[in-house]
């Protein structure tokens, strides 16, 4: 990490301290230079490289197609343009589940060829051993319950995790394990507010929700979908700032009328 001396860079022990003092931790997702810049700029905590790249950026239906190679190249980009913000790398599908030294490798990948600060891994004890393993090679790991989009084979639906008491049982063990082997935070997606609340408060290190409630010491969200650039995904728990597909597309229109027109590029416009 190159030291700027003009903005002091958010760290794992920042969020920590704000978690501590009850200040609430802002994470948004950018998979370019330009986003990244105007994100990083606005102030925001945490920029997450997220393996939702491969929806948004890419067009594919789930996240499972994205390579660690595409990531890298995202996360290269994000990493360039954030002067402030931590920038935290989802491990790709494929890339840790085989065993912890595959995952420790894909982690060094990251870390070495990005410049980013951190990674993410969905799961919970089933990745006990990578989690341990990564971090022990001195790299911050978050992790990420509930749903687990890697996962929605298994689940069949993007619909709410934890509702049953068997796998909200399971999610509270899971999070506690995460904490015992050494992760800065967890995001929490989708899973009843009751349950974040009382996870957020049984925890010391942050959680970071989607969808799931107030009571998060965080929150995050994918930056196509606040912004309005998806069109047509309105969940529940989406918060849209902007209309951005509509104006990007009456913006298009027009410049396509003014070429049509022959009314672009005008004499002030030519060499
Ligand atoms: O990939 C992603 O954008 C994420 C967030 C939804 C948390 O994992």
């Amino acid at each position: 990490m190159s030291v700027n001396k003009e903005v002091k860079r958010i760290t794992v022990h920042t969020l920590q301290e704000m978690k501590n003092r009850g200040e609430k931790i802002a994470m948004l997702t950018a998979y370019d230079y330009s986003m990244a810049t105007i994100v990083d700029e606005a102030g925001m905590d945490i920029i997450l490289v997220g393996d939702s790249a491969s929806n948004v950026m890419a067009g594919h239906e789930t996240t499972l197609p994205i390579t660690l190679d595409q990531m890298i190249y995202h996360a290269s980009a994000v990493v360039r343009a954030a002067k402030r913000a931590l920038v935290i790398v989802d491990l790709p599908f494929g890339t840790y589940q085989g065993n912890s030294k595959e995952a420790l490798n894909s982690a060094i990948r990251i870390m070495k060829e990005s410049g980013a600060h951190g990674v993410k891994i969905e799961g919970g004890v089933e990745i006990a051993e990578s989690v341990s393993r990564i971090l022990t090679a001195g790299i911050p790991v978050m992790g990420h319950l509930g749903l687990t989009p890697q996962s929605i084979y298994k689940f069949g639906t993007y619909t709410v995790r934890a509702k049953e008491a068997t796998e909200a049982q399971k999610l509270r063990e899971d999070a506690l394990k995460l904490q015992e082997l050494g992760c800065f935070g967890i995001v929490l997606e989708k899973i009843p507010a009751t349950l974040a609340k009382e996870v957020s408060e049984s925890l010391q290190i942050p959680t970071i929700g989607i969808g799931a409630g107030q009571y998060c010491d965080g929150q995050v969200l994918v930056i196509h979908d606040m912004l309005g650039i998806n069109k047509g995904f309105k969940p529940r728990f989406l918060r849209q700032y902007a209309n951005l597909s509509d104006v990007m597309s009456g913006a298009i229109k027009n410049y396509v009328s003014d070429v049509k027109a022959k009314d672009f590029p005008n004499e002030s416009e030519q060499y």
